[in-house]
């Protein structure tokens, strides 16, 4: 199958590019190149002849439109997004922009391109989005593919947004469209101003650890490489219009994620520890929703996926790549704003 990925010079894009490679897939990747952006994530793949890449910006429809004129492909995988919920709050426009406008320029170009094939039923679009979505849960409780949407961030905003135009484009013009919403993912390439990288990176550093308000929110990790694994059986096996949440079984609470980690460099790199003496709460994330659970049923029912790694095991290869990866992480820690608090000003 030939597959454009767009986004795939991002954190989870890439890792969709490097499994859809290796499994023998077609792949080009589109990607404006955002800040968050990095080619060498795709650089084990970037000789294959079954991959391809195209510098473009999903805000710009006519980009598009040639690039799928050029490459006439299969399925499109949507990534590409801005995705950091601290630079939402400081800066919702382009949120907007990219996640919304981008998304709809998308469609209309995938749309454009179905029609011009004859519409296909076997074409896919594959809308990835996140489980923030659907707002903040209480202490008990998990979201189903049913819980109503209500996003708090701008960037949840924004992409709830892109969810109901992709769905839409499928119940009014029959674009094959699938959906998933997945919880927090972590693992290599994680681009260095997200948690798990951050409480690695100043751990190494000998620098403040920061952990937002009492470091209770919940998340449920899912290691990147169980989420591109999923994202291609949702490809492959998932019904046409419906949506699957996507999670990692692995609920903890921010402080407790902290923890694993520090305990995991006592372990891998002593000379520094006990590395949660650099544990340092500070100023919540203003609208910070307290806890996210997937209830993974349908995705494990219907389509007989689930993770493959628990999160102390991810957590573990993770850690061990960012030690051995010393030169990819150093390159990124000069781009705007990594390394600052963002996200304050509301
Ligand atoms: N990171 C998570 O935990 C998580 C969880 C669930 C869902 N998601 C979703 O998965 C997708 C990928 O997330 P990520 O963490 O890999 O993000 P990322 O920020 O690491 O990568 C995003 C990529 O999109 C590209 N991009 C941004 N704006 C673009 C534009 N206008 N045109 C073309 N390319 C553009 C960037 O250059 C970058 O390569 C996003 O849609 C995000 O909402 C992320």
């Amino acid at each position: 199958m030939k597959i454009l990925v767009t986004g795939g010079a991002g954190f989870i894009g890439s890792a969709v590019v490097r499994l859809a490679v290796a499994r023998g897939h077609q792949v080009v990747n589109l990607d404006a190149l955002t800040y968050a952006a990095c080619l060498d994530n795709v650089a084990s793949v970037a000789d294959s002849p079954l991959y391809s890449f195209e510098h473009a910006d999903i805000r710009n429809r006519a980009a598009l439109d040639a690039v799928l004129a050029r490459h006439e492909p299969d399925a499109i995988m949507h990534l590409a997004a801005e995705s950091h919920v601290d630079r939402s709050i400081d800066g919702p426009g382009d949120f907007v922009e990219t996640n919304v406008t981008g998304t709809f320029n998308l469609l209309e170009a995938a749309r454009a391109h179905w029609v011009r094939k004859g519409k296909p039923q076997g074409f896919r679009f594959h809308h990835i989005s996140t489980d923030e979505v659907f707002g903040s849960l209480g202490a008990t409780g998990k979201f189903t593919e049913d819980t109503p949407y209500a996003p708090n961030s701008p960037y949840s905003a924004s992409k709830a947004a892109s969810d109901h135009l992709v769905r839409a484009w499928h119940e009014t013009y029959g674009l094959p469209v699938v959906l998933t919403n997945c919880s927090n993912n972590y693992g290599p390439f994680h681009f260095p101003e997200k948690l798990v990288p951050v409480v690695i990176l100043n751990a190494l550093a000998g620098k403040p650890i920061p952990v937002y308000g009492n470091g209770q929110n919940v998340r449920d990790w899912l290691f990147v490489e169980d989420h591109a694994d999923a994202l291609l059986c949702v490809l492959d096996k998932g019904a046409i219009g419906r949506s699957y949440n996507i999670g990692g079984e692995n609920e903890a609470r921010n402080i407790d994620l902290v923890r694993i980690i520090c305990a995991l460099l006592d372990e891998m790199r002593p000379d520094g520890a006990p590395y949660d003496r650099l544990i340092t709460f500070v100023a919540d994330r203003p609208g910070h929703d307290l806890r996210y659970a997937i209830d993974p049923t349908r995705i494990r029912t219907e389509l007989g996926w689930r993770p493959s790694v628990t999160v102390e095991e991810g957590l573990r290869r993770t850690v061990r790549w960012y030690l051995d990866n010393e030169t990819w992480w150093r390159a990124l820690q000069n781009r705007a704003g990594v390394g600052q608090r963002l996200g304050v000003k509301a």
